[in-house]
């Protein structure tokens, strides 16, 4: 075979390879044999972005959804020392150890490492000052249901950040974003990047009182 070909095929190969991954069953959660996808770089919906609107201070007490291999995680929580400490809830085991093998590396603390689902989560009312996640929403086959998750462990005046970006087959575009998180009870307040990509915050307003437990 000539080189030409050689090098044709082995782009082919690849991108079938990338594709089988990347457009799975829709929704579902990105597979630990993808997370490759998670190494490119980002334009729009950097860390430095993620940091400036979720904001978080010393000692708060945010989660995060859906870390991944962890490209947000040690910015946000190295912020909330020394007396703050970070949440992080993913569905699969195989992430949340890369996450906590690549914070541990940079000798982050104070990172709380839980497996769980976005749809019922293990807190109770109120616990956090903020939430964030990135590339999450559109893998979660019940995605009002997590939004009320997070509004219920979100306390009053709180925050919530959302990251998008194209061409994540599963992007949640801002105007259905917005809308189900209104109904969910979060304010709208601020958003980064527009249809390609997005950071938008959302707010608790401050004289809303807690739902119920869920049990
Ligand atoms: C595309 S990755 C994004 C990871 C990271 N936020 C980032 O931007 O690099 C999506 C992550 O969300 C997690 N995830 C998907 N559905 C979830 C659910 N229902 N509850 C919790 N985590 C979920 C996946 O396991 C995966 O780690």
């Amino acid at each position: 075979m000539r080189r030409s070909t050689k090098t044709l095929a082995a782009v082919g190969a690849l991108g079938a390879f990338g594709a089988a991954v990347y457009w799975r069953r829709n929704p579902s959660a990105c597979p630990y044999r993808g997370r490759f996808a998670l190494d490119v770089p980002r334009p729009i919906i950097t860390r430095s972005r993620l940091v400036r609107l979720l904001a978080p201070e010393p000692g708060e007490r945010l989660l995060e959804i859906g870390p991944g291999t962890g490209h947000y995680t040690l910015p946000v929580a190295s912020r909330l020392e020394p007396s703050g400490r970070l949440d992080a809830l993913d569905l699969q085991r195989a992430m949340l150890r890369h996450a906590r093998d690549r914070a541990r590396a940079a000798d982050g603390r104070e990172i709380g490492f839980v497996q769980g689902d976005a749809r019922a989560l293990p807190y109770r009312d109120d616990a956090f000052d903020g939430a964030s996640l990135v590339l999450v929403l559109g893998e979660v086959p019940d995605r009002t249901a997590a939004l009320s998750e997070l509004r219920r462990v979100v306390r009053p005046g709180g925050r919530l950040v959302v990251g998008e970006l194209l061409p994540d087959p599963h992007m949640v575009p801002f105007g259905w974003l917005r809308k189900h998180a209104e109904t969910a009870g979060f304010e709208f307040e601020d958003r980064i990047g527009g249809r390609a990509g997005y950071f938008a915050r959302f707010r608790v307003p401050a004289e809303s009182a807690g739902q119920e437990s869920m049990g």
